[in-house]
C-alpha cells in the first residue's frame, strides 16, 4: 500500500477558535455592515481572510525570537538576516523594513518620478497604488491565458513579452526605470512566473537599457512550482532554484509575512550599491535606522529562521498541496475555482457560482457574505467593491473576474478545516438559486473602499 502523505511537522501548541451559531453569526456580519473586514478575529471560526502574517512560526523561530539581539545599531540579528538573505538571493545590499508595503514606500520615494511607467505582471494593490500615488503608471504586460480562470496553463503568472518589449520600444529607458515582476502573482490567482521568463524578462531588460525587481511576497512558493512544472529543473533544490532566479533581477521588494512565515517584516535587497545608497536615506526618514528599518531584533532573527524553513521542499510540497487539496475538494462538488490552483489562495468564480446576481449587487461579496453565514469561514471579495469606482466618471468599475478568495494560512489548519471550508461552499452551491439577491453600498470612501465600505441586503 502506498504510504499516504502527512505534514513534515507537529503541533506543540494549540490556539482555541470559536465555532457560533447560525443565529449568532446573522446579527454579527449585520453588525458589521455586511463587510467581513470588521468582523472580530473571535467572531470567526476559519480565517481565510489572507495568508499574510497569519502563518505558525516553528519552535526553532520562537527560540530565535529569544536570542534577538536588540541593539540599534549593528545588531547581531540584523546580520543574521542580511547573510540569510544573501544566501538565498546573492544580493548584497538588504535593508529591513517594517513591511512589504514599507519597502514600495521607501524604493519608490527613491527612485520614482512623476511620468515613469512601470510594467509588470498585474502589480499588486499597494504596489500600484504607490506607483500612482507618484504619478507614476503601472503597465499590465501579463500574458492573456491568466485571464482565463478555468485554462489550465502552467505559468499564468508570466509576463507576456511583446507587451512589454512594445512599452521598452516606445518609451526612453529614463522613463522605464525599472519592471516589477510579482512572484507568484497574488492578483491573477497566486500564479507562478516561469524560469524561462524570468530569463527573458531580464535579456529585454538589459537590451532596453532598463532594470528588474521582483515583488518577492512568494517567491518560494514560484520557486515550488518551476521545480515541479518546468523542463529541467526537478533535480534541483528549492533553495537552488531560488538562488537562479533572483539571478535575474536586480533587486526585490518583500513582504515577510507570506514566504518568510512571520507574522510582521519586510525589506529590500540589491544587487548593486546605487539603489541602496538611494533607498537608504528614505528608510532612516520612514522606517528607522539602516539595521533594523522597522523590524525588532527578536523579529529579523525568526524571520532569518523562517527563510531558511521556507525554501525546503518538504514544507513547500506540505503547503501548496493542502490549498490544491481544497482546491480538489471545490472541483469535486461542481464549484467553480480558477486553475491551476494558485500557491497560497483557492479563488471561487463568484459570477459564474451566483450567476442569478446581478455584477452591479456584487455577487463576490454576496457569496463570501453567506459562506460565513454557512459555516463561519471569512473569504474576502476581489471583485468590484475593491474595485472602486472609476477616478473620473465616478461609475463602479466592473473587472473581468470577480472572484472570492480564501487564502490560507501557512502550517495554521488542518485538511479536516479545508474540508468545512469546501462542504459550506457546497450547501451554498446546493442552494445558490435561491439567492436572488445581493448587496448594496451604503456607504463608501474614494479610494480603497472595500476596506471600511458599509452594506445592506438588497
Ligand atoms: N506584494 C504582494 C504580491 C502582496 O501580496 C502584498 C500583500 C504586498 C506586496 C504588500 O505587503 O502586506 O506586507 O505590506 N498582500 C496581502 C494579501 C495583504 O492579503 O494578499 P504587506
Amino acid at each position: 500500500m502506498k504510504i499516504p502523505y502527512a505534514e513534515p511537522y507537529k503541533i506543540k501548541m494549540v490556539e482555541q477558535i470559536q465555532k457560533s451559531s447560525f443565529e449568532e453569526r446573522k446579527k454579527w456580519i449585520k453588525d458589521a455592515k455586511y463587510n467581513l473586514f470588521n468582523l472580530t478575529g473571535k467572531q470567526v471560526f476559519i480565517d481565510l481572510l489572507t495568508d499574510s502574517g497569519t502563518g505558525a512560526m516553528s519552535d526553532k523561530q520562537w527560540a530565535a525570537l529569544m536570542t534577538g539581539d536588540e541593539s540599534y545599531a549593528g545588531s547581531d540579528s540584523y546580520y543574521r538576516l542580511k547573510e540569510m538573505v544573501k544566501k538565498l538571493t546573492g544580493f548584497e545590499y538588504f535593508l529591513p523594513t517594517h513591511q512589504g508595503r514599507a519597502a514600495e514606500n521607501v524604493l519608490f520615494s527613491a527612485i520614482l518620478k512623476e511620468g515613469n511607467l512601470i510594467p509588470g505582471n498585474a502589480h499588486f494593490d499597494t504596489t500600484k497604488g504607490h506607483i500612482e500615488f507618484r504619478k507614476a503608471v503601472a503597465v499590465d504586460c501579463t500574458v492573456e491565458k491568466a485571464f482565463d480562470p478555468e485554462l489550465i496553463y502552467p505559468f499564468k503568472g508570466n509576463l507576456d513579452l511583446e507587451k512589454l518589449e512594445d512599452i521598452l520600444k516606445k518609451n526612453p529607458s529614463e522613463n522605464i526605470p525599472f519592471i516589477i515582476v510579482t512572484l507568484t502573482c497574488n492578483t491573477t490567482g497566486g500564479q507562478p512566473v516561469s524560469m524561462q521568463n524570468l530569463k527573458s524578462v531580464q535579456g529585454l531588460a538589459h537590451k532596453y537599457n532598463t532594470k528588474v525587481i521582483f515583488d518577492s511576497a512568494r517567491f518560494a512558493e514560484n520557486a515550488y512550482f518551476i521545480k515541479i512544472r518546468e523542463k529541467g529543473y526537478r533535480n534541483l533544490t528549492i533553495k537552488e532554484i531560488v538562488k537562479e532566479m533572483f539571478r535575474y533581477a536586480d533587486g526585490m521588494t518583500m513582504s515577510s509575512k507570506k514566504d518568510g512565515i512571520v507574522n510582521i517584516g519586510g525589506f529590500m535587497a540589491f544587487r548593486d550599491r546605487d539603489y541602496y545608497d538611494r533607498a537608504s536615506v528614505y528608510n532612516i526618514m520612514f522606517e528607522g535606522y539602516l539595521t533594523y528599518g522597522g523590524m525588532a531584533g527578536r523579529d529579523m532573527n525568526a524571520l532569518a529562521q523562517g527563510l531558511d524553513e521556507a525554501t525546503e521542499f518538504n514544507y513547500l510540497e506540505s503547503r501548496i498541496n493542502q490549498v490544491a487539496y481544497l482546491g480538489e475538494q471545490c472541483s469535486k462538488y461542481g464549484i467553480p475555482v480558477m486553475k491551476p490552483y494558485g500557491g497560497h489562495a483557492i479563488f471561487v468564480n463568484a459570477s459564474k457560482f451566483l450567476s442569478n446576481i446581478p455584477r452591479e449587487e456584487f455577487p463576490a461579496q454576496t457569496l463570501a457574505i453567506e459562506l460565513y453565514l454557512e459555516a463561519g469561514v471569512r473569504g474576502v471579495e476581489l471583485g468590484a467593491i475593491m474595485a472602486d469606482r472609476d477616478p473620473v466618471t465616478r461609475k463602479n468599475r466592473f473587472p473581468e473576474l470577480e472572484l472570492v478568495r480564501l487564502a490560507i494560512p501557512r502550517r495554521a489548519y488542518s485538511y479536516t478545516h479545508m474540508d468545512v471550508v469546501a462542504a459550506a461552499l457546497k450547501n451554498i452551491y446546493d442552494r445558490r438559486n435561491k439567492i436572488k439577491r445581493g448587496v448594496k453600498i451604503v456607504k463608501e470612501v474614494p479610494i480603497l473602499r472595500h476596506f471600511t465600505v458599509e452594506l445592506k441586503k438588497c
